[in-house]
């Protein structure tokens, strides 16, 4: 595990706050914790469904993708002969896979939004199973912040997206370890099980930023994960899985 995190933990500017661990541990916020857990891997596998939707195809062929279900249904990890071969497809899904199949993008996204979408399934199993119903939890700061830094003209958009992917991400991954030797046994061996797909994501977004930006995007890298540094440890009075310092504590 040590092995998986290091990289992780040396991308992060900061380590989660003992008391975000503290206020994640309290029982009376665990329906918070899971039902917004369940919302991120949602938005994670919606996000990258977008991201395959806008730079993966001409502009007259998006409404040709297919829709989030079709990962459903994709068996296990979407090899090349899987997504060409094996699906029953029609004339226009084929011609737009042969377009996805040159862009660098695909493979890696689409096995990204199978993997969110199978955590997303167990939280809500989770939930169910400790009866905890999936009602409304607002999004955090967290995302809507790191997004407002995006630059406005492309490819610099899409590479932004990228790097801001990969940090929530390894932020993912980091709280994952964190607070897993904290919360039942269930939970716990749960959280453990997701830490190597997150830890993957965190670098396909890293290597397809430095892919699409074509140019070294260190000093971009560096300026994002100061903002997500701040995020995560100044003061935020709302607890969700990526929340900053709970306010009911002053120093991280
Ligand atoms: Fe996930
Ligand atoms: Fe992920």
């Amino acid at each position: 595990m040590d092995d998986l995190l290091a990289p992780v933990r040396q991308f992060l500017h900061c380590e989660t706050p003992d008391e975000w661990v503290e206020m994640a541990r309290d029982p009376a916020q665990l329906s918070t914790l899971l039902i917004d857990h369940a919302n991120c891997e949602n938005k994670a596998a919606l996000t990258a469904h977008s991201l395959v939707r806008r730079y993966c195809l001409p502009k007259g062929k998006r409404h040709l993708l297919p829709q989030l279900e079709f990962y459903r249904e994709l068996d296990a990890i979407p090899e090349k002969a899987e997504i060409l071969g094996k699906r029953t497809m029609g004339e226009a899904s084929l011609t737009v896979f042969a377009e996805l199949e040159r862009n660098p993008l695909l493979f890696p996204m689409v096995r990204l939004i199978q993997e969110e979408l199978h955590h997303f399934e167990q939280v809500l199993e989770l939930m169910q199973s400790r009866g905890i119903a999936y009602g409304p939890v607002s999004a955090s700061r967290y995302a809507r912040s790191l997004l407002t830094h995006v630059r406005t003209y492309e490819p610099a958009a899409v590479v932004d997206k990228m790097i801001i992917g990969a940090f929530i991400e390894a932020r993912s991954c980091e709280r994952f370890a964190k607070i897993a030797p904290h919360l039942d046994e269930e939970l716990g061996r749960f959280y453990v099980s997701l830490l190597r797909s997150e830890a993957r994501h965190y670098q396909d977004y890293l290597a397809l930023a430095e892919q699409y930006a074509g140019e070294d995007i260190s000093e971009r890298v560096a300026f994002f994960g100061a903002i997500e540094a701040e995020l995560i440890c100044s003061p935020d009075p709302q607890f969700r899985f990526h929340s900053g310092l709970p306010v009911r504590s002053d120093s991280c």
